[in-house]
């Protein structure tokens, strides 16, 4: 691509995230040529490669350099991702029962005869909420990922994590989870990652028992954080906006003036009670 092309492209992918929040440094190059690209309010992306053909990113998810998404087609919210991490893999991008596994010969013998490349179609990888991936890890194409799960760098996923796991080694396995099950129950069923982090921040993070209480068996309304879509190829921008009372809580964000102002009161008041 022309440099010039290059750099107006980039400042206009900058603008349009930058209207929610959101960031990704590596630019339109870190971008494959079909994406759709789906990112809610304040996603961080350093410098991450793209290859995935849908993806939605959920709110504030932050994913370190050197990462490479490939067949995944959702990310929750709250999600960390640490540097030299890969998600979806594709399993069988090599022919195994081939005289060879070499891709240009498989390539060339298409090209000569139509022998199809792969047989099986590729699944995609389903990331959680709040999910925390260390370093290097490696987490193949069609894994679910529960939400609260943890994963141990450098560790090979090769099948689904239940919720709030935390799974080690290669191939990974569960070494134990994060909280009882009922915590874990009732943190699935109180859908805490629909609230924005300054009403989070307001609730006993550092005891999800107490958090439980104090969301007394409310399950918190997915309220929409807005999002923006973006199109490679041709280049395409489309904003979503937030529901207004999420919007209001972002503004209190932003202006620390105000931060005495909704609450979590009252955006719970429209929750649906579970009992
Ligand atoms: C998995 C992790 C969160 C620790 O979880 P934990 O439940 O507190 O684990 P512990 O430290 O108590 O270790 C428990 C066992 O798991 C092993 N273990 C811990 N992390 C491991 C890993 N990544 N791979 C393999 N084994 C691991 C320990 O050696 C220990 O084994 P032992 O019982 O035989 O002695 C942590 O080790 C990790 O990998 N964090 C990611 C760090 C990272 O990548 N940060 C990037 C910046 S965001």
């Amino acid at each position: 691509m022309n440099y010039f092309r290059r750099l107006w492209l980039d400042r206009q992918l900058k603008r349009a995230l930058a209207r929610n929040k959101c960031r990704l440094d590596s630019g339109i190059r870190g971008l494959r040529n079909d994406l759709q690209l789906t990112l809610e309010y304040g996603v961080k992306l350093h410098q991450v490669k793209i290859n995935a053909r849908t993806l939605r990113i959920g709110a504030y998810t932050d994913i370190v350099s050197g990462t490479e998404l490939q067949d995944v087609s959702h990310i929750g919210r709250y999600c960390s991702i640490a540097r030299n991490v890969t998600l979806g893999q594709n399993r069988k991008s090599h022919p195994l029962n081939w005289l060879s596994t070499h891709s240009a010969l498989a390539a060339q013998r298409h090209g000569h005869c139509g022998a199809p490349l792969t047989t099986e179609p590729t699944r995609q990888t389903v990331i959680g909420h709040d999910v925390w991936i260390g370093m290097d890890a490696l987490i193949l194409e069609g894994v679910t990922i529960g939400t609260g799960a943890v994963i141990g760098a450098r560790s090979l996923v090769t099948r689904d994590v239940p919720p709030y796991a935390v799974v080690t080694g290669s191939p990974a396995r569960v070494q134990r989870y994060r909280f009882e099950p009922a915590v874990i129950e009732g943190l699935l069923a109180s859908q805490w990652w629909n609230l924005p982090p300054e009403h989070l921040a307001r609730l006993p993070l550092e005891d999800p028992e107490k958090l439980l209480e104090a969301l007394q068996g409310v399950v918190v309304p997915d309220r929409d954080p807005g999002s923006v879509t973006v199109c490679n190829k041709p280049f395409s921008v489309t904003h979503r906006h937030a529901d207004p009372a999420e919007a209001a809580a972002q503004t209190t964000a932003r202006s620390p003036a105000r931060a005495d102002r909704p609450g979590l009161v009252s955006l719970l008041t429209a929750a649906t009670a579970r009992k």
